[in-house]
């Protein structure tokens, strides 16, 4: 566990989550950005530099840096561990730590997939290689191209890896989880990718974790063929290309998203490098949200051919639905955006990039062509345009865009009343309720709780007084007695020695309650102790209107029992201690 304090300590939290997440500086320590966890319009995702952690207002997570990275890079604890040690240069501890059985497969899998890279891409080279060469000419692509994409060849053979791999020790588990293999019915291996021109396939974070396999020739089937998911690998959770463009997309504002392989290095090569696609998969969500954490804008450019066309239409309102602005590239003369690129060159692609159309004019177009311009096709045009126009979550956006459309398709003012497009646009079903409401925590233990931990005098005096009985409803008990414990025998009482005494429930617990509303010292002349004190009476006061309700029922049951000596004793202590009470205040 030490460890884990080492690299939580060295590593700034805000430039870890930076990478994955746009940030925004909101206060001196305070960040904020739109939640990579969950789909929202409006940040309420917030990390603090203060405290090394991050937090989410809308859908709740939160936690440190580590957790941070186990969640978005799906790792175990340790795995995530490792990699911000890695990425920070910070030397790992002895391999025992090493004990997750899945981080160590995973490890394997990881290897085996460098291995293999390597391999393949000797092998492009070698004189082997030759035929994959002149395929790769063939098709306009330079050496240097190649080398950037790490692209490679797979011997025909079916061995070539396969003995390479045995001789390094992998066990046959491994082997088969690493779907790099194919298992014979008699037993034995073979390699899974024989004779053809191999593409890895990256995580976000670089790391190799499949590959698509191109066949050199017509006659091979499939055309391509990928990797199966695996302990490494989620096709819907990857996008191809995605590490090394997530810079550029974040610099020019916009992800190009492209349906192939060849695709990605064509308009790559042109250079328009913020440039992704996804693997052999239709589009989904997740991916998107991964392109959501970099930018807003996604600009489409699928294959002109009709599934190409169908592809774009049927993905939209998914895109639209994490409120990403979606433009449309269309080609000419039915070219997908490798062969326009070669055909054209790089400056007649990027300047369709840079024009492509909103998405909702490329719709109307669409519809225009489809049903002609007539009355008839006009409203036939306008209907076919509904369920698109209600994907638009705002409701502001929706009527602009509604008028839009109108105007696009050529309706007159007496249609569009008739067709009641526009009302409709208005009454669009109401959204899907947020997923997650917020949690509502307590004040008096946010107040209490923040407090406490950023003032020793709010600790020295107001502690000893915090009575078990106060704090016995709190949803943060556990969390006050660590503290209080902490306080008697520790010199130094911090955020970090806290959280580091507290299981997950209860460090997340924290976490949300430190991170709710944070109130800063002496803001609007109030201080830390003030709070604390003010939170003190409050609970003194219930307390003691609880036990004068005690007192009070104690009083009337003896007088029913016609004990009246008992009643009157019970009478003066009630009087004594509102007496007493006045004295205080
Ligand atoms: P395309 O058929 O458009 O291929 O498939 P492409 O990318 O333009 O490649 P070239 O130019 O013909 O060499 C688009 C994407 O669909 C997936 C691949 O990801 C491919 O890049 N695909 C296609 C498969 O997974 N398997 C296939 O058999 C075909
Ligand atoms: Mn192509």
């Amino acid at each position: 566990m030490d460890f884990a304090r080492q690299v939580k300590d060295s590593v700034d939290i805000v430039s870890v989550v930076g990478r994955y997440v746009r940030l925004k500086k909101a206060a001196a320590s305070r960040w904020t950005g739109l939640c990579p966890f969950h789909q929202e319009k409006t940040p309420s995702f917030s990390v603090n530099s203060a405290l090394n952690i991050y937090k989410c207002f809308g859908c709740g997570v939160a936690g440190d840096v580590i957790k941070f990275v186990q969640e978005i890079e799906r790792l175990t604890f340790w795995e995530a561990l490792k990699l911000l040690a890695e990425q920070h240069g910070i030397p790992l501890p002895t391999r025992s730590n090493e004990a997750d059985a899945e981080a160590k497969v995973r490890g394997a899998l990881y290897r085996m997939h460098e291995i293999a890279v390597e391999m393949y891409r000797n092998h492009l080279r070698s004189p082997q290689g030759q035929v994959a060469r002149q395929y790769l000419s063939r098709r306009g692509l330079t050496p240097d191209l190649a080398d950037t994409f790490q692209l490679g060849y797979s011997d025909p053979s079916g061995q070539m890896l396969l003995r390479r791999i045995e001789q390094e020790g992998f066990t046959h588990e491994q082997m088969r989880e690493s779907s790099l293999f194919r298992e014979r019915e008699g037993g034995g291996f073979y390699d899974a990718f024989r004779g053809r021109l191999m593409f890895p396939i990256h995580n976000e974070s670089g790391k190799v974790i499949g590959f698509g396999g191109r066949a050199l020739g017509d006659e091979d089937q499939p055309k391509y063929l990928n990797s199966r998911d695996s302990m490494l690998y989620n096709k819907s959770h990857v996008l191809y290309n995605m590490h090394r463009a997530k810079e550029a997309i974040r610099r020019n504002g916009r992800a190009v998203l492209v349906e192939g392989y060849m695709d990605v290095i064509g308009v790559y090569s042109a250079g328009v490098q913020e440039v992704v696609a996804s693997c052999g998969t239709a589009l989904v969500n997740t991916q998107v949200r991964s392109i959501k954490r970099h930018t807003d804008s996604v600009v489409l450019n699928f294959d002109p051919d009709t599934a190409g066309v169908r592809a774009t239409t049927e993905r939209i309102p998914m895109l639209l639905a994490e409120h990403l602005r979606v433009r449309i590239v269309d080609l000419e003369d039915g070219l997908d955006p490798d062969e326009y690129v070669k055909k054209y060159g790089a400056d007649a692609y990027q300047d369709k990039v840079a024009r492509a159309v909103s998405y909702f004019p490329w719709l109307a177009d669409q519809a225009r062509r489809k049903f002609g311009s007539s009355a008839e096709g006009r409203m036939e045009a306008v209907k076919s345009l509904l369920p698109a126009l209600q994907d638009i979550p705002d409701s502001a956006e929706r009527l602009a865009v509604a008028d839009e459309l109108a105007d696009l398709v050529g309706l007159t003012p007496e249609e569009r009343v008739r067709t009641g497009f526009r009302k409709a646009a208005q009454d669009r079903k109401s959204a899907v309720p947020h997923a997650a409401a917020q949690n509502q925590l307590p004040a008096r233990e946010k107040i209490l709780l923040q407090a406490l931990l950023r003032s020793d005098e709010a600790r020295e005096q107001v502690l000893p007084r915090l009575q078990e009985s106060y704090i016995a409803g709190f949803r943060s008990k556990t969390i006050f007695e660590i503290l209080r414990r902490m306080v008697e025998t520790e010199a130094v009482v911090d955020f970090a020695g806290l959280e580091g005494r507290l299981d997950n429930p209860q460090k997340t617990l924290l976490h949300e309650l430190v991170t709710a509303d944070e109130l800063e010292e002496g803001e609007n002349g109030v201080t830390h102790l003030d709070r604390a004190l003010a939170c003190l009476a409050q609970m003194e006061a219930a307390q003691s209107a609880g036990s004068d309700n005690d007192l009070k029922s104690q009083i009337r049951a003896a007088e029913r029992s016609g004990d009246f000596a008992r009643a009157l004793e019970l009478m003066q202590k009630l009087s004594q201690r509102s007496i007493s009470r006045q004295d205080r205040s």
